[in-house]
């Protein structure tokens, strides 16, 4: 039978409230706010690879929170993040999106930085001498930034915990192997997607809907030992899903696809051929193997309906030209502007983010529960990971995600 209004607004009837969100939590611009304060500028964000800023001098232009940034390596050697804007009137400095440069030149009235964000010119800087102030107490605010096998974080609280604490094991399926090459990025896009960037993040971590994408069906869901991949679940909200739970990895059947070649050839050194593994790093960065593709997503909230994602690829430097046309082709197959699964994705999230945005659909559930025969570990196509993620959400929100805004009570 069909539900009512007052059936349909209710909280769904499930055993364990945190096994449903309330879809405001996408769609209500103060709880994004909030969200930018409490959640982003407090926790590790990704930025780049460290081959995007390999000489001194080398920077990369982004923003979060809205925040205009810029990550630079300076004649140290050292990666540094300072906030893109001049200590004079605040106009941007940096305004291209990548690039080289000796010092900064903000165009505006031409004062200058160097590589280590401190004040270096002003014309006619006899100008200030009578009131001040001096370029010693100009330079640019810097925003701590580390790194963690090559990728380059920044966080906005000085008073976190150190990058790698704050990754902890969750780095045990990726580490290792990138450390085993010398690894550069070979492909880049962004994608404006019309969905809030927590809906993007977690089409990463929802693997049954596997079952939806062609070539998931097609050579991985019916694979024997598919469900045989636990979650693990790991501190501050991060989780992944690598190999089968006796420690056997799994391996995808690329040649099911029409078309396509297994990927035995040009496989990442630590992985075996046709190897899948994804990490998924709180708030919002999956780290894929396939094989012979190592694929960074990530994105960028820009409003609660708003986010550009970007897609990285990264490849071995050095590598032959037939081996990177080849690598190029087996990336772009599944993750490229025009390929099968992420824009699939996006059409996943756009169309949900549609109705939420209406008030037509109230809750998301998250209720799967599919466990091993041992009653602890869950498998892949269980919901642990999506409680897991906002279960921190909340943590940090001080906020359920599923009554963020007190509406049961309210209606009481
Ligand atoms: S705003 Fe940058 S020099 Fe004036
Ligand atoms: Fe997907």
């Amino acid at each position: 039978m069909s539900r009512n209004a007052e059936e349909h607004l209710s909280p769904p009837k499930v055993a364990d409230g945190e096994s449903y969100i309330h879809a405001s939590v996408y769609t209500d611009p103060d709880l994004f706010a909030e969200e930018e304060e409490k959640v982003l500028r407090r926790t590790w964000k990704f930025v780049c690879h460290i081959s995007e800023v390999e000489k001194a001098g080398d920077y990369r232009t982004h923003q979060w929170t809205g925040v205009p940034l810029v990550t630079i390596r300076g004649n140290d050697d050292k990666i540094r993040t300072f906030v893109n804007t001049c200590s004079h009137r605040g106009a941007k400095i940096v305004r291209d999106v990548a690039g080289n440069m000796k010092h900064m030149t903000c165009f505006f009235h031409m004062w200058e930085y160097d590589l280590e964000g401190n004040c270096t010119y002003q014309p006619r800087e006899e100008g200030y001498e009578e009131l001040g102030p001096t370029k010693d107490d100009l330079s640019l605010r810097e925003i701590r930034t580390d790194i963690f096998a090559g990728l380059i974080f920044i966080n906005f609280d000085g008073s976190a915990e150190s990058l790698r604490d704050y990754i902890g094991e969750a780095g045990e399926p990726f580490e290792k192997i990138f450390n085993n090459h010398e690894l550069e990025v070979f492909h880049y896009n962004q994608t404006h997607v019309k969905g809030n960037w927590k809906a993007w993040y977690l089409t990463n971590c929802d693997l049954y809907h596997e079952w939806s994408h062609l070539v998931n069906r097609t050579t991985s869901v019916l694979t024997k030992g598919y469900h045989d991949r636990p979650w693990r679940i790991q501190p501050n909200g991060h989780g992944y899903n690598a190999h089968h739970l006796d420690g056997s990895p799994f391996q995808v059947n690329y040649k099911k696809y029409k078309s396509w070649e297994n990927r035995d050839h040009l496989v990442f050194k630590g992985l075996a051929p046709g190897e899948f593994r994804v990490t998924d790093i709180f708030p919002n960065l999956s780290v894929f193997f396939r094989a012979t593709c190592i694929r960074l997503n990530h994105s960028t909230p820009i409003a609660p309906g708003h986010c550009i994602m970007e897609e990285r690829g990264l490849a071995i430097k050095g590598e032959s030209r037939e081996d990177r046309r080849m690598r190029t082709k087996q990336f772009v197959q599944i993750w490229g502007p025009f390929s099968r699964n992420a824009s699939e994705d996006c059409a996943y999230v756009e169309a949900t983010h549609a109705c939420q945005e209406a008030g037509a659909n109230p809750y998301d559930l998250m209720s799967r529960v599919e466990k091993f025969e041992d009653g602890v570990h869950e498998r892949i196509h269980s919901d642990t990971y999506l409680r897991h993620f906002w279960g921190e959400w909340s943590r940090l929100m001080g906020r359920p995600a599923n009554n963020p805004k007190n509406f049961m009570e309210a209606a009481e």
